[in-house]
């Protein structure tokens, strides 16, 4: 079993890269902030929850999170492994995937962290447009949608997140870059850390994941195994 946490600030390009990733890996993306998102629309009582940290910039408490995480790798189509993306973001979230895991008798196969400088972050996340369908990201000039409003994905409308709004951005960036120092160091502790210049194209940050997993051992899954 493949597991790939995706590391990285807010902004930093975890949503655009997971999906992608998906596709070479053969394994399916798991987004915190896409679940939550989802709750929310629905009008969920963990939706309404969540939503007041999210909209504060704040990360949603870990017992909630790692609850619905823990629920959602136990699903089949996560068998033969899964991309992280947004979790974990505290100490805590990573001591419990851990045990989770071990339980199964798997580990954490590769964290890799996407590491883009703040002026970046900010820039990044105040252009973002995401799709109402699965949460695919654009930006307005880095990475346009081909029809505007429109995802090249799935053919569903782009609207721009309540938390990328300027002071919301601030917020994140203040409240959770401490909490993910302690998680990168929970991965290099645990020697599965690998590092990769997010300040680069798209294409070629992919590339870079790609050596990045290589190094750590993590190859495609073949259909049929897992
Ligand atoms: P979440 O949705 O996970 O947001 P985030 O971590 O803040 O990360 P983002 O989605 O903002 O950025 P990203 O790295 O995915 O960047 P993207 O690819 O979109 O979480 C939202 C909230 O939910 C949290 O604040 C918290 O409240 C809660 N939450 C979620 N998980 C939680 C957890 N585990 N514990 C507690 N709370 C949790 O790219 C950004 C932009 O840059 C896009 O416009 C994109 O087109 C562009 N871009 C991407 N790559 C490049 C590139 N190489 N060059 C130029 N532009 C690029
Ligand atoms: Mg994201």
């Amino acid at each position: 079993m493949n597991v790939v946490v995706l590391l990285g600030a807010p902004g930093a390009g975890k949503g655009t890269q997971a999906p992608l990733l998906a596709a070479r890996l053969g394994i399916p993306v798991i987004a915190t902030g896409d679940l939550f998102r989802a709750a929310v629309r629905d009008g969920t009582p963990l939706g309404m929850e969540a939503r007041r940290y999210m909209d504060a910039g704040q990360l949603v408490p870990d017992e909630i999170t790692v609850k619905l995480l823990l629920e959602r790798i136990s699903r089949p189509d996560a068998k033969a492994g899964v991309i992280l993306d947004g979790f974990p973001r505290t100490a805590v979230q990573a001591a419990a995937l851990d045990e989770a895991l071990a339980g199964r008798r798997e580990q954490v196969s590769a964290a890799v962290l996407v590491d883009v400088p703040t002026e970046e972050l900010v820039r990044r996340m105040s252009g973002r447009w995401i799709c109402r369908g699965a949460g695919h990201p654009y930006h307005e000039t880095s990475s346009p949608p081909r029809l505007e409003g429109v995802c090249d994905l799935d053919g569903s409308e782009l609207y721009q997140r309540v938390d990328d709004r300027p002071e919301t951005i601030r917020a994140r960036m203040d409240q959770q870059l401490g909490a993910l120092e302690q998680v990168i160091e929970h991965y290099r502790v645990a020697r599965v850390l690998r590092t990769v210049n997010g300040l680069q194209d798209i294409t070629i940050v992919a590339d870079a994941i790609d050596a990045a997993l290589a190094d750590a051992g993590v190859t495609p899954v073949v259909a049929g195994q897992g």
